[in-house]
């Protein structure tokens, strides 16, 4: 089974097959990440770049390691530093990385649908990091072969993604994924967090997290994104906390099993306790990072296959 998409805009245009064989693949790459010498040539002599034109610590060292453990020559770009600063265009920017013959190109944006409009413009593969409020696709295939690793599957399980989803591309990549391979999502969070139209992902939506968390396989905790918000979706951050912030006692809803995720970067004591999130009894907020050096080794591995069996783009 091969890849078919040219570049891995969202998990919309994934189907259940390449999902699966993704993830298949990124368990290969969790062995050889665990072991002292982390090095593969699979990708060898082929250049990526990194454009992260918002800020990032793990996503941007997570692509920048998995592209050095499969032999690339990788450079991360200082968007801050860059023209843009001088006023160029995504697209002129996008334009100049193009003519130096990247084979692949990893994009984050604040912009929704950005990372799609710079894909129609490049030669190369291109890996949409989290662009706005839409997709964030990598951190989906990180979320859910750590869910397929801890729960020993990825179907019929119940899973609750709790908090700011309105703000929250996570959110949507999850939604799209888990619903894909069958499992029962429920959001729960204020009706001031819930985006519009939610009815239509086929989800259960819940106010209360005793009653949304009863019975729940995973309890998958978001950040409060401050910075996406202009004032007045919650009366205060200690209230915010006590209604919806996770700690022993509203984690005891779930099923004693029940495994917590965050995709991070976390607020203590405002969406999650610190001392669950460290709980490794429970918490597999490390395993996430993990994950997701294995799974961007597993997706650049698979788009540079699927561009090379591909007849318009044979190498000669
Ligand atoms: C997320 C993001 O940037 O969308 N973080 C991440 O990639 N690990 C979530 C967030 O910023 O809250």
């Amino acid at each position: 089974m091969s890849f078919r998409a040219k570049h891995l805009l969202g998990i919309e245009h994934l189907a259940p097959d390449e999902i699966t064989a993704l993830l298949d693949l990124a368990d290969q790459y969790v062995d050889l990440n665990r072991r002292d010498v982390k090095h593969s040539e699979v990708l060898a002599g082929l250049t990526q770049i990194n454009m992260f034109f918002e800020n990032s610590t793990r996503t941007q060292a997570s692509f920048e390691l998995a592209g050095k453990r499969l032999g690339m020559d990788v450079m991360s770009m200082a968007m801050q530093a860059s023209s843009v600063k001088k006023g160029e265009t995504l697209i002129d920017t996008a334009l100049t990385l193009n003519a130096m013959h990247p084979d692949l190109l990893v994009v984050r944006h604040p912009h929704s649908g950005a990372v799609n409009l710079l894909a129609e413009k490049v030669n190369c593969a291109v890996l949409n990091a989290g662009d706005g409020r839409h997709e964030h696709p990598t951190q989906a295939l990180l979320d859910a072969l750590t869910i397929r690793r801890a729960k020993g599957r990825l179907h019929r399980l119940s899973v609750a993604i709790c908090g700011d989803i309105a703000h929250s591309r996570v959110a949507r990549s999850n939604i799209l994924l888990l619903g894909k391979m069958e499992n029962r999502v429920r959001l729960v969070g204020p009706a001031t967090l819930m985006p519009s139209g939610i009815a239509e992902f086929g989800v259960e939506v819940f106010e209360d997290m005793r009653e949304g968390l009863e019975d729940v396989d995973v309890v998958m905790m978001l950040r409060l994104q401050k910075e996406r918000m202009d004032g007045g979706f919650i009366p205060s951050e200690r209230e915010y906390y006590h209604r919806y912030g996770l700690d022993p006692e509203k984690l005891s809803f779930a099923k004693d099993d029940a495994i917590v995720m965050h995709p991070g970067p976390m607020n203590r004591g405002v969406e999650i306790d610190g001392t669950l999130a460290d709980d490794i009894n429970r918490s597999v907020i490390q395993e996430q990072v993990e994950m997701g050096v294995a799974v961007r080794m597993a997706a650049m591995e698979l788009l540079v296959r699927a561009r090379r069996s591909s007849p318009r783009e044979v190498l000669a």
